[in-house]
């Protein structure tokens, strides 16, 4: 009867190696598994928050680092790059970096960029059409020349486009107070109101009427 060799000590190590192996992916496994749920159970501790997050901002996910205490004004301008949207006080009083949230107009200033996780953020950049076209209330600023610096004009065309999506037929009183959460450092009001109503005109179809009662100055 054929007798097995006695393992020789060079197979016992290659065993061993192999095992080894085993257990050494054992333990890295367990070792990531460890960090993984470490990770975990760090980002779901009490108060923390997930600071890598994606926000629906002009009909596009953008994926962006955000503080738990940083405002929509501040990701917008400095962290996605769109900084048509202005600072002026930063207290909610001057309504220079409005946006719609949802349709509907925010002092982003005074928002938390976390809270509008899963909401559709509108700035002044997504207003124009894919082919360029302006939004009939821009077209209605450059129709009836309505700023001076223009500072504040991207607040008041969101909060314009804004009412508008409640009110789409307002007179020139009911667009006054329905954007007066805004203000203008150069006191340009009644051009401004003048441009506000172009563009509601426009939005309407009547391009063809003035109910503001102004001429319109439009450009050459
Ligand atoms: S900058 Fe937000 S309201 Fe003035
Ligand atoms: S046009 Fe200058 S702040 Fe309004």
């Amino acid at each position: 009867m054929e007798e097995f060799p006695e393992p020789t000590s060079k197979a016992l190590s290659r065993r061993d190696m192999i095992k080894g192996v085993i257990a050494a992916g054992s333990v890295s496994s367990a070792g990531y598994l460890f960090r993984a749920s470490a990770v975990h159970a760090q980002a779901s501790a009490p108060g923390s928050v997930e600071r890598l997050i994606t926000l629906n901002v002009n009909g596009q996910q953008r994926r962006v680092d955000v503080m738990k205490q940083e405002t929509l004004a501040t990701t917008l301008r400095y962290k996605l790059g769109l900084t048509g949207t202005k600072l002026g006080c930063d207290r909610s009083e001057c309504g220079a970096c409005t946006v719609l949230i949802d349709d509907v107009p925010h002092y982003s200033c005074s928002v938390l960029t976390h809270t509008v996780r899963g909401r559709k953020v509108l700035t002044i950049e997504g207003l124009a059409a894919s082919d360029s076209a302006l939004h009939p209330v821009q077209q209605g600023v450059l129709d009836e020349q309505g700023f001076q610096c223009a500072f504040c004009m991207s607040g008041f065309i969101m909060a314009t486009v804004g009412y508008l999506k409640v009110n789409p037929h307002p007179t020139r009183a009911e667009l006054a107070h329905g954007i007066s959460g805004n203000l203008c450092r150069c006191q340009d009001y009644d051009k401004i109101l003048t441009a506000m109503m172009r563009g509601a005109e426009l939005m309407n179809g009547s391009h063809g009427t003035n109910l503001t009662g102004v001429t319109p100055a439009r450009r050459a």
